[in-house]
């Protein structure tokens, strides 16, 4: 077995998907409008910790071993849906595009609530910021869409559980897994 994801790595992206879920539950309702702001202030929280890690930490989470290479990504999308995908044991390229698209939207979509709701300190015309808001949520929440779909999709083709790995940190060395080897891996 290889161990993948540190203990760090786990707790922090099942909390960030739980504040998330929680930020865009309670956004509609002002109700909740202090549940929406905290929540989302821990995704952003998370976030920032997450990018600072991706920088210093070793192993697969640091930034180098995942590299943003968009048209690698794409690539790799398309070898995958045509069953020609190689196996990584880090993120594989379009995971990693995925992945820093979510960071970087996380990380707008908490800054724009943050100027949303200091509205009255900040003048920056209030319906264009709510729409921005709400249009860097939205597409936050596609790319998530978008990652649980590949996370699925990859876990069927290569025949190994990847949500499993998110949650206990180990990952086969040989799984019944069909691909090969990815070169970064
Ligand atoms: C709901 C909001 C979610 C967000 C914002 C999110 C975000 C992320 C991020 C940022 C990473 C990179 C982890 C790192 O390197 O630190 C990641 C990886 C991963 N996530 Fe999520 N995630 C979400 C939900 C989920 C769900 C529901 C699942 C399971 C169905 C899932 C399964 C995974 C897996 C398996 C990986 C590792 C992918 C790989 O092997 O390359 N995520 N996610
Ligand atoms: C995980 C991060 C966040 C997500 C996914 C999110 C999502 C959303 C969405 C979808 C709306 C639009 C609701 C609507 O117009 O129907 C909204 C509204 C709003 N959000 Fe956020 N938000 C996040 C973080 C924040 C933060 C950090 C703040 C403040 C510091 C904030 C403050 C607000 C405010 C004030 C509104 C306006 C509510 C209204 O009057 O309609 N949000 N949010």
């Amino acid at each position: 077995m290889l161990y993948v994801w540190s203990l760090f790595v786990r707790a922090s992206h099942w909390l960030l998907a739980t504040a998330f879920t929680v930020a865009f539950l309670t956004c509609d309702d002002m109700w909740y409008e202090d549940i929406h702001v905290m929540a989302g202030y821990a995704a952003g929280s998370i976030l920032l910790v997450r990018i600072v890690w991706g920088i210093t930490a070793k192993g697969y989470c640091n930034f180098a071993k995942f590299p943003f290479r968009p048209i690698a990504g794409l690539r790799y999308a398309w070898l995958a849906v045509t069953g020609r995908a190689k196996r990584f044991i880090g993120h594989n390229p379009a995971g990693s595009l995925v992945i820093y698209g979510m960071l970087t939207t996380g990380l707008l979509t908490v800054a724009s609530g943050f100027l949303l709701f200091y509205e009255a300190y900040i003048p920056l015309w209030p319906d264009h910021l709510g729409a921005l808001h709400n249009g860097l949520a939205w597409t936050w929440l596609g790319l998530v869409v978008t990652h649980i779909g590949g996370v699925v999709v990859e876990s069927m083709l290569l025949g190994e559980n990847l949500i499993a790995t998110m949650v206990t940190g180990f990952k086969q060395r040989h799984p019944h897994a069909k691909g090969k080897l990815g070169s970064s891996s």
